[in-house]
């Protein structure tokens, strides 16, 4: 998978180097490439915002620079990802939908967001998914889409060293994972559930599968 990032603030991204998704990048199974969207201004002082037609508080994202970055990093075959608090929610099917993807752009506001022209353009050419990440407002796009990419790119087969990992998690049954134990048996006088400890498979799984319902039923009940 392709993946472009467009952003003011490149560093934010530095991270991509590490853990798994920084293998994947050495290993050739994901391509990232982070944009400085200043290279796309024309003016001394690389301007990328201005005041809201309309008045009000804030700065605004200005279309020229976004236009000319994505006219050269979109192709036929992207999805154009704009983290907003004003799209749809991120969730595990669309991390899903985006990992069988070839191309992934996203588009990182700052300040009040991206002048709405830029987003309606690239709608007309093709894939743009305004997305969420919940219900509460970050300073930009940057956050968010570091988290969609960690959650998208991991569902990519090659990406995830054990993938039977993939298929017992949280959210992957629309239920919450069951809680996990390790050595030792017993810590500052907290014992692993005996079931644990019995070898009967079959006893195990039923007893995972009732911990997530009750754990669901406790933390999430929405998705019951
Ligand atoms: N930018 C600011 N807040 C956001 C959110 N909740 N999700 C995605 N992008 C954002």
């Amino acid at each position: 998978m392709r993946i472009d990032i467009v952003t003011i603030f490149p560093a934010f991204f530095d991270v991509l180097d590490l853990s798994l998704i920084g293998k994947a990048r050495a290993r050739g199974l994901l391509d990232v490439n982070v944009h400085d969207l200043r290279a796309w201004t024309r003016d001394r002082h690389r301007t990328v915002d201005d005041t809201p037609y309309g008045g009000g508080a804030g700065m605004v994202m200005k279309p020229e620079p976004w236009g000319e970055a994505l006219d050269e990093i979109l192709t036929d075959e992207t999805t154009l990802i704009v983290p907003s608090p004003a799209g749809e929610k991120f969730t595990q099917s669309v991390a899903r939908e985006l990992s069988a993807r070839p191309h992934l752009a996203f588009a990182c506001g700052r300040y009040e967001g991206i002048d709405q022209r830029v987003i309606d353009h690239y709608a007309d050419r093709g894939r743009v998914r305004l997305v969420s990440l919940g219900d509460y407002v970050l300073n930009g796009g940057e956050v968010a889409a570091m988290a969609m990419i960690e959650a998208t790119t991991r569902l990519i087969p090659g990406v995830i060293g054990n993938p039977g990992s993939l298929l017992e998690e949280s959210h992957e049954e629309g239920l919450l994972e069951y809680p996990i134990y390790t050595k030792p048996p017993v810590w500052r006088g907290h014992e692993v559930p005996e079931i644990l400890l019995s070898g009967n498979h079959g006893a195990i799984a039923q007893w995972r599968h009732e911990q997530s319902v009750a754990r669901t039923r406790e933390q999430r009940p929405d998705l019951l």
